[in-house]
């Protein structure tokens, strides 16, 4: 996993170091992002040694906008220790430095917090408001621990030991890991309809949205077949298996020979429906005045086919671009094509769509429920649909 370690300023910082260590030794990749405080107790030379990458602490050295790019990269923000000051500005939306910044920017889902403080601190009510606020977000936490304080009494307040921060991380991780063993297939990407040997039919479709999907997958511990038609993203994922391909009727082909050996299939590539009848293997001339005229038969459709072939055991999930009468043309693609989930698009959604970074969907299942997502970033999208799919 990503994971950001964050650091406040109580005297249990000093062992902030150690649980970086624990994590990258564990297998993840680890970054630290600090608050001004949390430095009178460790220091920054020492939290970029341990975790081999630069401090997160000035929330304008880069521009303003780091807290976002890490909220992107990372799948979990361990903040450890907690002060009551953190758990406060966050319980009350404060974002006034780097940390409380991503604190806010990220999913409560993605946040565990280790408090430490001392026992009185702990025990005031507004301190136990909070953390129940945010429990009620679905922030997790852990600790504190009963024990001697570093103010020389003994009680609650005491950070939980990084070992055992470190085991609790090793824990959420297994239970990401819902899709261990299993075989995806993901479709991603525009299709190319050759008209002649220069020109083609195509539409808008970036990839990012199917290239998330497939990330998101093997972030689950799938293995992905990523039959994606043309576009420049690339994956170095050693989980995901990229087939590239032009045609609907070249991603037919692939996506109909991998799908028997997979145990669900997510089809988000945005195939033409339509190619020349004729396909010229030369640059066809202009034709004059009277212009031209194109004859366009029906491409397969990729969807529906598997829909038919889908066993007892496979889930089958389709996107549906949509620009009007939205909900009801989803619910009708739904049940034509046997489908187990539709990702509904939008179009007259800003933000969503072809081409940005972001999207906004609604999540329909065959057993009638439904998810609304805000706008999000594609790769928190990816996110949310796997895990509706894998609970
Ligand atoms: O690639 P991006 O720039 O990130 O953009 C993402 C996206 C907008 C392309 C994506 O989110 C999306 O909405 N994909 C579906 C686009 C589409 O073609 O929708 P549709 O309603 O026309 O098709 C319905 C479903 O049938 C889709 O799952 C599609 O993959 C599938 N289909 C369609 C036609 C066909 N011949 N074969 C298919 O499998």
């Amino acid at each position: 996993m990503n994971i950001v370690v964050g650091i406040t300023g109580g005297i249990a910082a000093y062992k902030a170091p150690e649980l970086v260590r624990l994590l990258a030794k564990a297998g993840h990749e680890v970054r630290c992002a600090a608050t001004e405080h949390a430095l009178q107790f460790t220091t920054r030379v020492t939290l970029e040694t341990v975790s081999r990458n630069p401090l997160y602490c000035d929330l304008f050295a880069s521009g303003g906008t780091e807290h976002i790019s890490l909220k992107d990269w990372a799948d979990l923000l361990v903040v450890a220790p907690a002060t009551a000051n953190i758990i406060g500005k966050v319980a009350s939306g404060v974002a006034d430095d780097a940390l409380s910044t991503l604190l806010l920017a990220m999913p409560p889902e993605r946040v565990l917090l280790a408090p430490a403080m001392n026992s009185q601190m702990w025990s005031h009510p507004v301190v136990q408001r909070n953390i129940e606020v945010l429990k009620g977000w679905g922030i997790r936490t852990i600790g504190p621990a009963v024990g001697e304080l570093a103010c020389g009494t003994n009680g609650p307040g005491r950070m939980a030991e990084p070992e055992e921060i470190a085991a609790c991380v090793a824990r959420l991780s297994t239970a990401n890991c819902q899709l261990s063993a299993q075989r995806w297939l993901v479709t991603a990407g525009p299709t190319y309809e050759k008209i002649d040997s220069v020109r083609f039919i195509g539409n808008y479709s970036s990839g990012k949205m199917g290239f998330a999907l497939a990330e998101a997958l093997a972030e689950a511990g799938a293995d992905v077949e990523l039959v994606a038609g043309p576009t420049a993203l690339k994956t170095a994922n050693p989980k995901v298996k990229l087939t590239r391909v032009e045609s609907a009727r070249e991603m037919y082909a692939a996506a109909t020979a991998l799908f028997p050996q997979c145990r669900g299939a997510i089809l988000s590539a945005a195939v033409a429906d339509y190619r020349p009848a004729e396909q010229a293997d030369h640059k066809l001339k202009k034709q004059g005045d009277e212009g031209m005229t194109l004859r366009l038969v029906q491409n397969p459709d990729i969807l529906a086919t598997l829909g038919g072939m889908k066993t007892d055991g496979q889930t089958l999930v389709g996107f549906a671009l949509e620009t009007d009468h939205e909900l009801e043309n989803a619910q009708g693609k739904l049940q034509r094509k046997n489908l187990d989930y539709i990702v509904l698009n939008s179009l007259r959604d800003q933000g969503a769509g072809f081409g940005v970074d972001t999207n906004k969907v609604t999540i329909l299942s065959r057993n009638g429920s439904s998810k609304e997502s805000p706008l999000m970033s594609k790769r928190d999208i990816a996110r949310l649909i796997v895990n509706t799919i894998a609970s």
